[in-house]
């Protein structure tokens, strides 16, 4: 059983979409172990508590430096025994001894195409307005490994979405979301605890 722990800073739905896939079975062989945010007063932390996951609060603020809080949120990790971290809209940087200690078991969601619209200053709304100012007419999501760049690891699925003439930054997140984020990121875990996905120099084969 693949034990998860999923890093949140914001609503959370991505969280939700976990939750609800391993209650309806279509993610098999996983279980969120602890869910933990940022950000204290995040609607993620309710998700957790509503659905009996144990639900915490790590924030860089509350440490003396930020290598005292990187410390913390890797022990905290393999303490526990994590196998797969899953940052679901987690906008802090993630500490390099965390990814050195879990290379190709920490993956992300993006809000767009990787390489469109990805890196650094690229999260949440901001990725859909650089989105539209553009005038891309397809965009989607991405979840990808997690590496020592900003949205450069290995690559696991994507799904695209049509941009409509009368989107906004609002609809098109929202649409993104709703069509891509929430399908693949349960996608991936699944493929992930069924031992159906492998790194071979550096891209994702799906077995
Ligand atoms: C999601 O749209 C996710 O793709 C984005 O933050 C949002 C979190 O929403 N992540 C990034 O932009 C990372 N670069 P949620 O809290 O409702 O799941």
């Amino acid at each position: 059983m693949l034990k998860i722990a999923v890093l949140v800073s914001g609503g959370g739905t991505n969280l939700q979409a976990i939750i609800d896939a391993i209650e309806a079975g279509t993610i098999t062989n996983a279980q969120i172990d602890v869910v933990i945010s940022n950000n204290p007063g995040v609607y993620a932390l309710e998700r957790a508590k509503n659905a009996g996951i144990e639900a915490m609060c790590l924030s860089p603020k509350e440490f003396e430096s930020r290598e005292i809080f990187n410390d913390v949120l890797t022990k905290t990790i393999i303490d526990r025994g994590i196998d797969l971290v899953v940052l679901a809209g987690f906008l802090v940087i993630i500490p390099p001894q965390l990814i050195k200690a879990y290379k190709n078991r920490i993956i992300n969601i993006h809000p767009s195409l990787i390489p469109s619209f990805c890196g650094t200053g690229f999260y949440g709304l901001k990725v859909h307005e650089e989105a539209l100012k553009r005038g891309v007419k397809v965009t989607g999501a991405t979840c990808h490994f997690v590496d020592e760049g900003t949205d450069t690891g290995p690559i696991i699925l994507q799904k695209a979405v049509c941009v409509e003439p009368d989107d906004t930054p609002k609809s098109l997140q929202q649409r993104v979301m709703e069509q891509a984020e929430w399908k693949i990121m349960p996608q991936a875990i699944d493929l992930i605890a069924n031992d159906r996905i492998e790194v071979v120099d550096g891209r994702v084969v799906i077995k």
